[in-house]
């Protein structure tokens, strides 16, 4: 029988701290809807990188706005598809230009505003795990549970840097760290709904944890507050 009250989680936390694995996994065991909010500013940022636009660039960014279309769809195997003006962009997303396009992109207000109600309108029609770095804080200020998903820079960079060799892409371990440092900063530092945790938030520090044991952390936090 379909839940009649929608369950709504939001993990939040700094990139690389493994929340779309983590958060993609526990949806599947709690059979909720997965939502990756960071793919929605990809997908933005993938147009505004089309259009030669600088992401940084607050009133050139809000220009374009008008122009872009995003969707979001879930394929037979429950993953997240996105669309820009309806093509499939899903695979186009993950570069680490389009990285740091979404953070520059991100900070920008007008943007935030543009992706808002997408994201509300997912939760309030679903029973959703969704992870970004305003979730608990701006987007779903009354979720039921809320998980603030954070690791070492340290960690966060190795463990990017061992993604990128399994997909067979060497990446340069130094210059991961100082990006991933630039993006905390930037997550962190900016004005409009800056990264950080909600007061409510459970903190799950995942540095020392392996896939397992945070994801078992992870589901325990969520049955211990929705009583599932
Ligand atoms: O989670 P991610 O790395 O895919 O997110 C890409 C960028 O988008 C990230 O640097 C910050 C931004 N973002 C955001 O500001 N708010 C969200 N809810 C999700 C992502």
């Amino acid at each position: 029988m379909e839940r009649v009250k929608k369950i709504s989680v939001a993990i939040d936390g700094p990139s690389g701290a493994g929340k779309s694995t983590l958060a993609r996994a526990a949806a599947k065991k709690m059979n909720f809807i997965y939502v990756d909010t960071g793919a929605i500013y990809r997908t933005a940022a993938l147009h505004i990188l089309r259009r030669g636009a600088e992401p940084g660039d607050g009133a050139a960014v809000a220009a374009l706005l008008p122009e872009i279309g995003v969707t979001i769809a879930y394929d037979e195997a429950g993953e997240q598809r996105m669309f820009l003006n309806g093509e499939d962009v899903t695979d186009r997303l993950r570069t680490q230009e389009v990285s740091m396009a979404a953070s520059s992109a991100a900070a920008c207000p007008a943007v935030r505003a543009f992706l808002l109600d997408m994201q509300r309108e997912l939760a309030a029609k679903n029973s959703v795990i969704m992870d970004g770095r305003d979730i608990g804080t701006v987007v779903l200020p009354g979720a039921d549970v809320k998980i603030y998903l954070t690791a070492s820079c340290e960690a966060r960079a190795k463990r990017r840097w061992l993604e990128l060799q399994g997909r067979g892409l060497p990446g340069d371990l130094e210059q991961l760290l100082r990006e991933t440092r630039e993006r905390d900063a930037r997550d962190e530092g900016r004005a409009a709904a800056p990264l950080r945790p909600a007061e409510d938030a459970v903190l799950l520090d995942t540095t020392e944890m392996n896939f397992q044991e945070s994801l078992d952390r992870m589901i325990q936090i969520i049955r211990g507050r929705t009583g599932l």
